[in-house]
């Protein structure tokens, strides 16, 4: 999957389902379902590393757990969020914190958070041969700075503010835009006067993709956000499967004969004759 091809996806109206992953086994499961983008995103801190927001998640911890995914999908692009604070301090460290992601975890294209603030750093790494995926609406790493986990969107200001946004990461050089918490009808509007690829969660279905973080999907953790749908329920799944597991093992049922290994007499004599 190729940056150009989804911009095509936009031209065609063929929605674009992404979604979250932060390990092998599961972006191995992501490309089997032919999803055609993984974000290796910060959320990693809050459903992988119990963490209580994105922020104290490094470059380090991203390019490790991105090299995991890149190893388990090979289809799907891979797209590597950089944390708070690693694209604002200065454009040089911005250059090569976005080029650890590339060369050494192995995504195709990174995001960042942020609308005309960061322009110029979106419009420096593409003209360095990095794509880049902008993020506008809620900004979790702003979360202290936007008053909370809020929606944005909701006044004038606030929609007029997120359409200039958009069209500023857009003139800048990025390849899509998530819009993340905002009204459907303002994320629609934004995205009919968009000539890339937007991307939602919980901006509604005038979106031309949606991503979702993967835990949220499956039921997995204790998050349950409301614009997330459930489609399995892993956390049951799996307490059910442990406590089968432990019962079996204190009941002496596991493991059984079908799950030991057998050897021949001899070697069985070999212990028996060294006592
Ligand atoms: O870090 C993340 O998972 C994200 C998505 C929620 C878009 O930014």
């Amino acid at each position: 999957m190729r940056v150009t091809k989804l911009a095509a996806m936009k031209r065609a109206r063929q929605p674009i389902a992404c979604v979250t992953a932060y390990d092998h086994a599961t972006a191995r499961l992501v490309d089997e379902a032919q999803i055609p983008v993984i974000l290796v995103g910060d959320t990693l801190g809050e459903v992988v590393l119990g963490m209580d927001s994105t922020i104290p998640v490094t470059l380090d911890d991203i390019i490790h757990h991105t090299k995991a995914v890149v190893r388990g999908a090979r289809r799907p692009l891979i797209v590597a969020d950089m944390p708070f604070m690693t694209y604002q301090t200065d454009m040089a460290e911005a250059l090569r914190n976005a080029s650890r992601l590339l060369q050494e975890g192995g995504a195709q294209a990174v995001k960042l958070e942020g609308g005309k603030a960061v322009a110029d750093v979106i419009g420096r790494l593409t003209e360095c041969g990095i794509p880049v995926m902008a993020h506008i609406g809620l900004q979790p790493q702003s979360v202290h700075n936007l008053g909370g986990y809020r929606a944005r969107g909701r006044t004038a200001d606030e929609a007029r503010e997120l359409l200039s946004d958009a069209l500023a990461v857009q003139e800048a050089g990025a390849f899509a835009v998530v819009l993340e918490l905002i009204p459907g009808a303002v994320a629609a509007a934004i995205t009919d006067r968009l000539s890339i690829p937007t991307i939602g969660i919980g901006a509604g279905p005038g979106c031309d993709g949606q991503i979702q973080v993967i835990s949220d999907i499956l039921g997995l953790g204790p998050r349950q956000p409301r614009h997330s749908k459930q489609y399995a329920s892993l956390n049951e799944e799996i307490a059910g499967a442990l406590a089968r597991y432990a019962a079996e093992v204190c009941g002496g049922e596991f493991p059984s004969a079908d799950h030991t290994l057998t050897a021949d007499q001899q070697a069985i004599d070999a212990i028996d004759g060294a006592d």
